[in-house]
């Protein structure tokens, strides 16, 4: 096999984006270069939220395939009718709403590499299928008798143990050993020591930059805290904390407790946050109800961040917008989510949308105050006037909340 060196391995994270120097992170990137001119199957072994995704990516641009086409398919999310059809295609006719042949992933990809991410989900059929194109190259489409061929590499993931989805008869022996042929082992982001905070650090700038908002900045016990959680959900939840931290608290030194809501624990119950939690959410009775809250919430932080900024706009003309400091005022921002169109996007589509419909902008805004007001008050409520509680439910820092609250008059 072909020597890799750490500069390979830095500009293939480079490329990527890939961001953290830990031992295990590094022997899986390097292992993947390895791997990418010798055409076998790999299989990708992670967590769930581990960055799984980059590997078949290494493995397709580092290898002698990179010209040709990459298909990511997430087997997982394919309906169990549908997926034969997605992977080899179909003949017109061959099912009903088959009105016309279509051709599958393993004939566009064809001289390319198809990534098969969950691939544990696979149906049997389908196994069946992917075992024999593995094999021989050869597949029929669904509905077809005739034998089409088509070269591929596959790149497989999956976060379950094979081994047991094997004894359990889920998945086929046969198909796994063919598959495993290497086999690359993403670390969980609990093992990749200081690359924890290197991450945080990372999102923290990129969201930063997105929402045009000061950088939060973490206090050495909220580091600390960071790097001693378990992190179940790995770098997606790392960076799903982040954004949130960075929304509701641009700007501040954030310490251990104001980060404790964002890190559910083991016994974690959701009531002790109030809806506002940084959770999967429930989907029971409640969770309805505690998702029009949240989403309540996630509104008047929006207003108050586009206040924030108009305000800081001003100063920074001058006093040249004096007057005009609010949205209410300036109708050229009245397009919409104005100062951050990234904001819009990476939030719930009803926000947006609620925020651009042709009512006056003042009534909205009217309309918004009263809603935050309203929120403020009941939340004061629920939690005894207590403020720290009160911040943290509504996810805004304490200091936001005093101010609001002798805005508001609500002492
Ligand atoms: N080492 C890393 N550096 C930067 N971003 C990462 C890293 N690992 C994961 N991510 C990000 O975390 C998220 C989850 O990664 P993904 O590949 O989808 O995980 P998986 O497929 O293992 O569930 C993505 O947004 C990805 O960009
Ligand atoms: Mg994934």
């Amino acid at each position: 096999m072909n020597r890799i060196t750490d500069s390979d391995i830095q500009a293939a994270k480079l490329r990527l984006g890939i961001v953290g120097s830990s031992p295990l992170l590094l022997e899986a990137v390097g292992r993947a270069l390895q791997v990418a001119p010798i055409d076998l199957s790999v299989l990708v072994i992670g967590e769930s939220g581990t960055g799984k995704e980059f590997f078949p990516k290494i493995i397709h641009q580092a290898g002698s395939r990179k010209h040709a086409r990459y298909i990511a398919v997430n087997c997982g999310a394919i309906p169990e009718g549908t997926i034969d059809s997605e992977l080899f295609g179909h003949e017109k006719g061959s099912f009903t709403g088959a009105i016309a042949s279509r051709k599958g992933y393993f004939e566009e990809a064809d001289g390319g590499t198809i990534f098969l991410d969950e691939v544990a989900e696979l149906p049997l059929t389908t196994q069946a299928r992917l075992l024999r194109v593995l094999e021989t190259g050869e597949f029929l489409k669904v509905g077809s008798s005739q034998v089409q061929r088509t070269n591929i590499r596959v790149v497989a993931a999956t976060n379950v143990d094979m081994s047991q989805a094997v004894a359990e008869g889920r998945f086929r022996q046969d198909l796994y050993y063919r598959l495993s042929t290497v086999q690359i082992n993403v670390p969980p982001l609990r093992d990749r020591g200081g690359d924890i905070i290197m991450l945080a650090r990372k999102f923290a700038s990129d969201f930063a930059e997105r929402y045009s908002t000061p950088e939060i900045e973490l206090t050495d016990d909220a580091r600390s805290a960071i790097r001693g959680y378990r992190w179940p959900g790995n770098v997606r939840q790392l960076k799903n904390v982040v954004e949130q931290i960075s929304l509701f608290h641009a700007g501040d030194r954030v310490d251990a407790a104001a980060l404790a809501p964002y890190l559910p624990s083991p016994n974690y119950t959701p009531a002790l946050v109030g809806g506002a939690d940084a959770g999967a959410g429930g989907s029971d009775a409640g969770g309805r109800q505690s998702y029009a809250r949240e989403r309540e919430v996630l509104f008047n932080m929006i207003f108050q961040l586009r206040n924030e900024v108009d305000a800081l706009r001003a100063e920074l003309d001058g006093g040249r917008l004096a007057g005009g400091l609010t949205v209410s005022a300036r109708p050229s921002s009245a397009s919409g989510v104005g100062h951050g169109p990234s904001l819009a996007l990476s939030l719930p589509e009803e926000v947006a949308v609620t925020e651009v419909t042709d009512r006056s902008v003042g009534h909205v805004t009217r309309s918004l105050e009263d809603t935050e007001r309203e929120t403020i008050r009941e939340s004061l409520e629920r939690n005894g006037g207590r403020r720290k509680a009160t911040a943290a439910e509504l996810h805004i820092s304490e200091r936001t909340l005093y101010r609001k609250i002798k805005e508001y008059g609500l002492e």
